[in-house]
């Protein structure tokens, strides 16, 4: 654990996919004096994923894994996570499901940010099987990870209302915007429990 400011820092992994915006919010709240971590791995599926250079610009490690290779995942991640003494894994925006044995090994210790308010709109697709069951909200989850689809214990929620101009392209924009400020404070809150 690293002291910044007189305060002990937990080092936390992000696992990406893709554009990285929960990735941006997450690190620029870490450099903030009340948060309780640092943003030590970013970890993609995806080589390509535009969340790389995001960590690449702000010098945090970062490695593109391989996830249909089990021994890259079962060795390479899992001794990545030691090394580096990771208190918490945050999928964000981590579009692959995780194997059981992966998640149980880090139990209790893997969360999740879902475009919805689950338990309604598990999955893919949120925003327009939102739109298509003319919901009057919606909104995102921070949630524990376990085996189950976007199924563990509800850490912090937060809801958008719908109107009728609303498509499911400008519920994204608005979902996205109330990710970027809930999940830095779900890491905390979890970390504080810890
Ligand atoms: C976010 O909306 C996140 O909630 C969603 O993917 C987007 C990633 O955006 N995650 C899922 O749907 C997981 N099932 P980002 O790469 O810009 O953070």
């Amino acid at each position: 654990m690293k002291k910044l400011n007189g305060k002990l820092k937990h080092n936390i992994a992000v696992f990406i996919s893709g554009r990285g915006s929960n990735l941006k919010s997450i690190i620029k709240y870490s450099l903030k004096q009340n948060s309780y971590y640092t943003v030590k791995e970013v970890i993609s599926n995806k080589q390509r994923a535009k969340g790389l250079i995001i960590a690449k610009k702000k010098n945090i490690n970062n490695h593109f894994i391989n996830f249909t290779k089990s021994k890259q995942l079962g060795n390479k991640v899992l001794s990545i996570l030691k090394k580096n003494n990771i208190k918490l894994v945050c999928l964000a925006g981590f579009m692959k499901i995780l194997p059981s044995y992966f998640i149980k090994s880090y139990n209790g210790k893997i969360i999740n940010i879902h475009p919805s308010l689950l338990p309604k709109y598990k999955g893919l697709d949120t925003h327009k099987r939102v739109i298509a069951n003319k919901e009057k909200y919606t909104g995102c989850t921070v949630h524990h990870v376990n085996v189950y689809l976007d199924s563990g214990r509800i850490i912090l929620q937060k809801k958008v209302r719908i109107t009728k101009k609303d498509t499911a392209k400008s519920i994204e924009k608005k979902v996205l915007k109330i990710e970027h400020k809930i999940y830095p404070k779900a890491i905390n809150k979890v970390l504080t429990n810890l």
